[in-house]
């Protein structure tokens, strides 16, 4: 029977219910994390919990329970589900009252819920590399926040999926930020260039991974801005998420990226992070 969290408990799914008055349904008045589970571990779940810690404290929500804590319950429901190659998907929402616009009066407790699911690393794309849009990005300018609010993010997935593109990239007037659910990095000339840290983008976990591997391994990376025309004549393109791992981008807009096949600074990358992943992931017998 497949377990899911709310509050501190574990419980069925099917006996699970959370309340009308949530403000994560009124509002999307929450924050929330995915973490990836390789070979049956939370894989960089340190990072993802400062995060987490991270943007409640921007949205003023105070999370009742400690980082060990969160880890402890999600280390538990991912072994109850029996989860190999998945996620876990939680998020904490300000809680429930009566629908006011400013936070309620009353003492109102944060709600917190979890869940797992199995998804498999995606093996084809990862070899052939994927097909993506661009688009304007209209988000709000607090893009650090790991906030519920994805419609923005929803429809430009959505306006990606009817081109049967895998991501839609956002670029605020011409300057490249990140993708919908995932981080965009470009190749010239060998050097690995993305997007700074500002309140443009959220810091992806995978994209931290990603420049400490450049780091370790002398591969030649900035953090800078870059434009659409950067991106669309890159010798390389890639994106970065928890689920996607490293992305290669082939396509842009119908336009060819490089020799329109995975290139080698990608291909390292992508090696680099496998290994990674499954070096923090095995556990020692
Ligand atoms: N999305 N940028 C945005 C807007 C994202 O939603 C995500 C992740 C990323 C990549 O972050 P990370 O490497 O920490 O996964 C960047 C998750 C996977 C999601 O919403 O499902």
């Amino acid at each position: 029977m497949e377990k899911v969290i709310i509050n501190d408990q574990i419980v069925n799914r099917i006996d699970a219910k959370v309340d009308m008055n949530d403000r994560g349904y009124h509002f999307g008045d929450g924050i929330y994390e995915v973490i990836r589970v390789f070979n049956g571990v939370l894989f960089a779940a340190e990072e993802h919990l400062e995060r987490l810690f991270k943007s409640a404290k921007k949205v003023n929500i105070d999370i009742p329970y400690s980082k060990d804590k969160i880890i402890n319950l999600v280390n538990t429901l991912v072994e109850l589900n029996d989860v190999e190659t998945g996620i876990v998907y939680f998020q904490i929402t300000r809680g429930s009252a009566i629908r006011t616009h400013e936070f309620p009066t009353s003492k109102t407790e944060p709600v917190f819920t979890a869940f797992t699911a199995n998804v498999e690393v995606p093996e084809k794309e990862l070899e052939k590399g994927v097909e993506v849009i661009t688009t304007e990005d209209v988000r709000w300018l607090r893009c650090e926040i790991k906030s519920l609010n994805l419609l923005p993010n929803v429809l430009a997935k959505q306006e990606a999926a009817e081109k049967n593109c895998y991501e839609a990239i956002f670029h605020r007037d011409e300057i490249v930020t990140e993708a919908s659910s995932s981080n965009v990095f470009i190749v010239k000339n060998g050097v690995v260039i993305t997007h700074p840290v500002t309140s443009q983008i959220l810091n992806g976990i995978t994209r931290q991974v990603v420049l400490n591997l450049c780091e370790e391994n002398s591969i030649r990376f900035t953090k800078k801005k870059y434009s659409v025309l950067d991106l669309m004549t890159a010798d390389e393109v890639f994106i970065t998420s928890t689920t996607a791992d490293v992305m290669p981008v082939i396509k842009i807009d119908n336009t060819v990226i490089g020799t329109g096949a995975p290139g080698s600074v990608t291909r390292n990358l992508q090696s680099l992070f496998r290994e990674k992943a499954n070096k923090d992931t095995k556990l020692v017998v």
